[in-house]
């Protein structure tokens, strides 16, 4: 039985990663198991200058899911180098960066810093709704997408994976533009922008009034997202949004993501991920798949 998945040039022990801002630079969740168990960790979303976010309340649980308005805090792209990258290095996984900006130039300068460092590859992200300037702008539109990746491209001597926001009309033609700027791989879904409101306060419950919808009550339209880009683009898939379990994730894998991630699931169960590539296992033996790669875009459509 073979799990092995290389995923725009990076050989992954198996399909299974975790997404980006669930799983910190992986500290916490070493205490609980081994992250040379994953095909990849991703890390959180990772600036060239340290980002202290939004207020305050920035996370608020919702029907099957949960809403977060982070704004992209994080300690900068040195501190990552210095302490971050040195410790996850330590476990036998691959390492992908989650780089994020707020011009096109600040992509460029960021990628090439990371080029200087030991990672394995770069999921751009172009998706986060939750900043006010920044990466929804270059985000939802096939020439914003196309602009940046491109101008990255011309840099970065990485794998690239470009992150999509689902917060648009057509998310096909959105991945055509990631397709054409150059990127290796394009990974889907970020979150849905919703809103909840306290209705004895009469007040948004994130600071931010809005955030980013995650969690099982999304997973129905990335599913759907997967399968229309992978009609779309020829580009390898990773596919995230609401993923529990190992029939999730095969489920994903159908629909044509060749790889997949956890999100919100690493904070219901610490072990969300690790009992994935164990179920994934458990679904190739049921039905006799020799190579995981097989099943993936094998759908069969009514
Ligand atoms: C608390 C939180 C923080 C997140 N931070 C980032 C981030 O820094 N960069 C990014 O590309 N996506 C970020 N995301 C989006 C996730 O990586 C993922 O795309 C999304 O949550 C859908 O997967 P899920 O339903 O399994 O959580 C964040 C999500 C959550 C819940």
């Amino acid at each position: 039985m073979n799990t092995k998945v290389n995923f725009a040039g990076i050989e992954m022990k198996n399909p299974v990663t975790v997404c980006s801002g669930t799983f910190g630079y992986g500290r916490e969740f070493s205490q609980f198991f081994d992250l040379g168990k994953l095909g990849a960790v991703i890390t959180k979303g990772t600036s060239l200058k340290p980002k202290s976010g939004n207020k305050p309340p920035r996370i608020c649980e919702t029907a099957s899911g949960m809403l977060n308005s982070i704004g992209l805090q994080n300690p900068g792209v040195e501190y990552f180098a210095q302490n971050d990258l040195p410790f996850l290095r330590k476990f036998d996984t691959k390492i992908i960066v989650n780089a994020c900006g707020s011009s096109v130039d600040e992509y460029v300068e960021l990628c090439k810093i990371l080029n200087s460092l030991d990672i394995d590859g770069v999921e751009l992200n172009l998706s986060c709704p939750n900043v006010k300037e920044g990466c929804m702008a270059f985000g939802n539109t096939y020439e914003g997408v196309k602009n940046v990746t491109s101008a990255v491209r011309k840099v970065l001597e990485k794998p690239l994976i470009v992150k999509l926001t689902p917060n648009v009309t057509s998310i096909a033609e959105i991945a055509k533009g990631v397709e054409d700027g150059g990127a290796d791989a394009v990974s889907l879904i970020n979150t849905l922008l919703g809103m909840k409101i306290d209705v004895n306060t009469r007040k948004p419950v994130l600071a931010n009034n809005t955030g980013g919808l995650s969690g099982p009550a999304i997973k129905p339209i990335a599913v759907r997202m997967v399968y229309q880009v992978s009609k779309a683009v020829k580009i390898p898939i990773m596919g995230m949004g609401g993923i529990m379990n190992g029939e999730d994730a095969i489920e994903f894998m159908l629909a044509g993501a060749k790889t997949i991630s956890i999100g919100a699931g690493n904070f219901v169960d610490p072990y969300t991920s690790i009992k994935t590539i164990e179920e994934i296992e458990e679904y190739m033996k049921k039905y006799n798949i020799e190579n995981i790669v097989d099943i993936v875009g094998k759908v069969e459509m009514n």
